[in-house]
């Protein structure tokens, strides 16, 4: 029975484009708490991914919630596009300058949860006037726009911030961390306080099946 006291959330990013569905359903198979989906406008970062398309036909596939990571900018001019997919959380960037309180609240009256991604550059004090109405807070701990990079462990520390605060004011925001989590580092970001952990490369990868790299990553986590 897998360790459902820690929750990952593979990203589709680092699936095999060519057979999404098969590793979506792997995924579910070997334990995911849900999907995570990286969607990317070429402008907000450099590269362009998924549609919302995907995001609709994942819906009908897997059983598991689906989070969209929107690496976009304006996402308040798209986000009726991907709050019509029925994905579960839709998580939007700091960086973007858009409206937190606006975009939250629009989002949540869809009965979407929203959450909010905070980049490596940016102070996590800057989150500060929203975490009270927030759903969920991303800590990016890779720059936006590609998988397969190094976890930032200075980035962790912007946990503390988040838990204190969440103890403080009585907050129940989850806390998601995204970037570079591996096996020699996935116990680093749950000890640091994270909820959940986003993996890509190191649950989709030519080294290893889906399965046994999720089992891998889970037997890190065995206490
Ligand atoms: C970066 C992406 C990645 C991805 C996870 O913009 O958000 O963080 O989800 O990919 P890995 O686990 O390979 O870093």
């Amino acid at each position: 029975m897998k360790n459902k006291l820690y929750k990952i959330a593979p990203s589709i990013l680092a699936a095999d484009p060519l057979n999404i569905e098969r590793d979506a359903l792997l995924a579910e198979k070997s334990g995911a708490y849900r999907l995570s989906v990286d969607v990317m406008d070429g402008h907000f970062v450099s590269d362009i991914t998924f549609g919302s398309n995907i995001i609709s036909e994942l819906k009908k596939l897997v059983n598991i919630p689906v989070e969209v990571h929107l690496m976009i900018s304006n996402p308040d001019h798209q986000i009726d596009n991907f709050i019509n997919t029925g994905a579960d959380v839709i998580t939007f960037h700091y960086e973007t300058g858009v409206d937190i309180t606006n975009l939250t609240q629009y989002i949540k009256n869809k009965n979407v949860n929203a959450g909010l991604a905070i980049s490596p550059d940016t102070k996590i004090e800057n989150l500060t006037p929203y975490l009270k109405d927030i759903d969920e807070v991303t800590v990016m701990t890779v720059i936006p726009g590609k998988g397969g990079q190094s976890l930032i462990l200075d980035c962790l520390k912007k946990i503390q911030f988040l838990t204190e605060f969440r103890k403080n004011e009585s907050s129940d925001f989850l806390i998601q961390v995204d970037g570079g989590v591996k096996k020699d580092n996935i116990t680093n970001v749950f000890n640091a306080g994270a909820d959940i952990a986003v993996a890509g490369t190191a649950v989709f990868n030519n080294h290893s099946t889906v399965e046994d790299n999720m089992n891998a990553l889970f037997d890190k986590l065995k206490v």
